[in-house]
């Protein structure tokens, strides 16, 4: 029988409602497959500066190194907002990526047939889109020295190495391997001297990949293109700032912040959760959508482990409840036979494995 530590980060807000449904889920889906989990649970973000003072706990950065994988929930909320910016929950979550080295940032954004109508754009536009956003993390503008401010100017500066492009290249080209074989690389090469170099990396390195179709854009005409025409995406590649920015506009394809999961993979572990935040404004209510955070368990299954069977149940599993007419609040206009709660959804899903 496989064995997978996995170590649960449930955070603040909403974060341990959801989590505690993804953990339900990859409990039958580990009967049903043979598949041992065990979990143990570190405190970061708001929760854990009431407890310890710090939002990331050195014993949470070192349980989860250890661990196979990391299941995380959303941290944040009012109630930390005036803390200096050092000592706020978000910025324990940028330090957590750092200290997990995940470089590659992977967010699908695909839609529920159920739910074409849920999203700003016409049925006929985005049905069927299906697109997995590369963003390169921990690397670019957001980490590039020199930075600063004075009076009367900021700067940063946007970064790569070519080591840095490589790896995020050849993450990219073995996930299109494993969908529809394409690759569209974006970038500024027109302005941008980083851009350049991230170009001709991401050629010589899709040279080795023959069976992908490697084209490239602009970052501004992708941002039209996403909005477009985005069933031409398979698998976009970018760098941190640009993928910042795309995914977010990716992930409005799908009409609910609600259903998109993320992993972070990298160097030494990898960290699977939710795109959304803690969602103050409904947490303990029972009404938060937890397909999100069970499909980030989906993904940590596949993409972690290898999985592959458990991680199809799981998505089929997300797939039938849409279908069956089972909505969480945030859906419940689009196509709900029978609205429910967070842990009902969790049980539809359970039981559909
Ligand atoms: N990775 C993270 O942990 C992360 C990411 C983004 C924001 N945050 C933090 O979360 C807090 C709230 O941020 P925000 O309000 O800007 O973003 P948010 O994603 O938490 O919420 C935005 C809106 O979407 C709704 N929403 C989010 N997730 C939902 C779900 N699963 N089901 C139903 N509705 C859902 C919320 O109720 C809210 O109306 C802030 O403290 C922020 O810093 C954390």
């Amino acid at each position: 029988m496989a064995n997978y530590n996995i170590s649960i980060i449930k955070g603040d807000g909403i974060g341990p409602e959801i989590v505690d449904e993804a953990i339900k889920v990859l409990n039958v889906v580990g009967k049903k497959f043979d598949i041992n989990f065990s979990y143990t649970e570190y405190l970061m973000g708001g929760c854990a500066i009431d407890a310890t003072g710090n939002p990331l706990p050195q014993e949470t950065v070192d349980g989860v190194l250890a661990s196979d994988a990391c299941l995380f929930g959303a941290i944040g909320g009012q109630k930390w907002d005036n803390l200096p910016r050092e000592l706020r929950p978000e910025s324990g979550l940028l330090r957590f990526r750092k200290e997990m080295g995940v470089f590659a940032n992977l967010r699908p954004a695909m839609v529920y047939d159920e739910l074409v109508d849920a999203s700003s754009l016409k049925p006929s536009v985005i049905q069927g889109v299906d697109i997995m956003v590369v963003r390169e993390l921990i690397g670019g503008i957001y980490f590039g020295e020199p930075k600063g401010k004075d009076e009367f100017k900021g700067w940063n500066t946007m970064v790569y190495t070519v080591p840095e492009i490589e790896r995020i290249a050849h993450i990219a080209f073995k996930l299109a391997l494993k969908r529809g074989k394409k690759v569209c690389s974006i970038d500024k090469a027109n302005v941008l001297d980083v851009s350049q170099l991230w170009r001709d990396t991401v050629i010589r390195i899709g040279a080795q990949y023959p069976d992908v179709e490697l084209t490239h854009m602009y970052v501004d005409n992708a941002a039209m293109q996403l909005i477009a025409n985005p069933r031409q995406f398979d698998v976009m590649l970018t760098g941190n700032i640009f993928g910042d920015i795309l995914s977010d506009e990716a992930s409005m394809l799908s009409g609910s912040i609600g259903l998109l999961p993320s992993a972070s993979t990298g160097l030494k572990t990898a960290v699977y959760e939710p795109i959304h935040g803690s969602a103050p404004d409904i947490a303990g209510m029972g009404i938060a959508n937890p397909i999100a955070t069970i499909s980030s368990a989906s993904m940590m299954l596949r993409y972690s482990f290898g999985e592959e069977k458990a991680a199809d149940a799981i998505d089929n599993a997300i797939k039938k409840a849409m279908k069956d007419g089972f909505r969480t609040k945030d859906l419940a206009a689009f196509g709900a036979i029978e609205v429910v709660n967070t842990s009902k959804m969790g049980d539809i899903i359970a039981l559909n494995i």
